[in-house]
């Protein structure tokens, strides 16, 4: 079965990554998508969210409103997994627990038509433990559906990232990372191949590069700044590995480290103590304090910041999508309250310098100076409290 002959995608989970995956397919490779929550609560915050964003790529001509209400369309929300029986490639984007994906893989592969993909998009449990979750239990040579599985590991935010990665179990067939790398390319993404090995290709290479950063910090070898510009100076990434580690979550950092070190055996992964102990302190940035509404816990608060960037990406005219992340991380933004000529977003910094043409034009001089500002001293303010907060403490005892 060839890519094309993907009719209709399943996506499980309605979180962060599979609302992103399921609008992209929508969009681009324009199928029908059966978007599968137990929850229902988070189906309709999904599915407001993507509404924000269609309305946005409409209201900036990215596409026609015909486009936009042809995608949402396609969007067709349940809380009941068996709607999954006419779905040909089914996406698993529920949280990173061992057992809940075995639990979802050996139901998909009961319900799913006998031809159909089952994927996950796991950052970090091994493909091949999921696989096999789909053997019957009273054949274990029956691989019909364990060669069908296969990891599209899509990376957030999924409408802004261009790379998948893709990676195969000992199970998977040939025909299956075909029929994965066609469709991947079908929804305009660009899949690199990756073994089913702790941390895969992507968090093997940049968890291990942060985490070398953060010992870096924690044994006095440079400070945060240092750390930080140094990388982002001398290397040209957009920003550096402490900015990044906060980006992404303290938590799956740890949670990411522990898998390369606990299953590979080898030193060399040993987590940073100081990020272990930034984890179980829970603390968090404090930038927005003002936004009453900010959640306390790290999950929230990513979920929160990445529902907000492509609406402050607007709002603050958008020069570089990190740097409007990087702000969105730090601000706790209420999307529905910034608006270009208020300051709600970035208390006390001022208000934008901003006209609705240079918005459009995303070539205000002002502009780019007040964000360039607001990020450095959001950046500065958000580490300390963050990542960084251990060393300001530190600092101040020894004063
Ligand atoms: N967040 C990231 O940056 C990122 C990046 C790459 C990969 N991933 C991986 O993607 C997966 C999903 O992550 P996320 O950040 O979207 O999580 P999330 O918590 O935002 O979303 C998970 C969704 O799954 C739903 N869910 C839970 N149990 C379910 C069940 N039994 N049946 C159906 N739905 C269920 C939840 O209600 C929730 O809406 C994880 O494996 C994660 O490791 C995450």
């Amino acid at each position: 079965m060839a890519a094309d002959e993907v009719k209709r995608l399943g996506v499980v989970g309605a979180g962060q990554m599979g609302l992103g995956i399921a609008l992209v397919a929508a969009q681009k490779a324009q199928v029908p998508v059966t978007l599968v929550d137990s929850s229902q609560a988070s189906l309709d915050k999904g599915l407001e969210f993507a509404d924000k964003l269609l309305e946005k790529d409409v209201s900036k001509s990215r596409i026609s409103q015909t486009d936009a209400s042809d995608a949402r369309s396609r969007l067709e929300p349940t809380t009941n997994i068996e709607d999954l029986s006419s779905a040909d490639f089914i996406i698993e984007a529920v949280p990173e627990i061992l057992d809940l994906k075995t639990s979802i893989f050996s139901q998909l592969a009961k319900i799913a038509p006998s031809h159909a993909i089952l994927a996950t998009n796991t950052s970090s449990i091994s493909v091949t433990k999921i696989a096999a979750s789909t053997t019957p239990k009273d054949n274990p040579t029956d691989l019909s559906a364990a060669s069908r599985v296969i990891s599209t590991h899509f990376m957030n935010p999924v409408p802004v990232q261009k790379g998948v990665e893709i990676i195969s179990g000992l199970q998977t067939s040939q025909s299956t990372i075909d029929r994965a790398l066609d469709f991947v390319k079908r929804m305009g993404k660009i899949p690199s191949q990756s073994a089913d090995s702790p941390g895969f290709l992507a968090n093997r290479i940049l968890m291990p590069y942060i985490n070398e950063a953060i010992i870096c910090l924690e044994t006095g070898v440079g400070g945060k700044e240092d750390i930080d510009n140094i990388m982002k100076n001398g290397t040209n990434v957009p920003m550096g590995p402490l900015q990044l580690a906060d980006f992404i979550g303290l938590d799956t950092c740890l949670a990411i480290m522990k898998v390369l070190h606990n299953e590979t055996g080898d030193s060399k992964y040993r987590p940073s103590i100081l990020l272990g102990k930034m984890v179980d302190a829970g603390w968090r940035p404090t930038v927005g304090e003002q936004c009453e509404t900010r959640p306390t816990d790290q999950h929230s608060l990513r979920q929160e910041c990445y529902n907000c960037i492509f609406t402050v990406a607007d709002k603050v005219g958008n020069k570089s999508g990190y740097a409007t992340s990087a702000l969105t991380m730090f601000c706790g933004v209420d999307p529905t309250s910034v608006s270009p000529t208020k300051s709600t977003c970035v208390p006390n910094f001022g208000t934008i310098p901003a006209s609705e043409s240079d918005e459009e034009s995303g070539h205000s001089p002002d502009r780019d100076v007040y964000i360039s500002n607001c990020l450095s001293e959001v950046s500065k303010q958000a580490r300390t409290s963050n990542l960084n907060a251990l060393g300001h403490r530190q600092g101040a005892d020894d004063d």
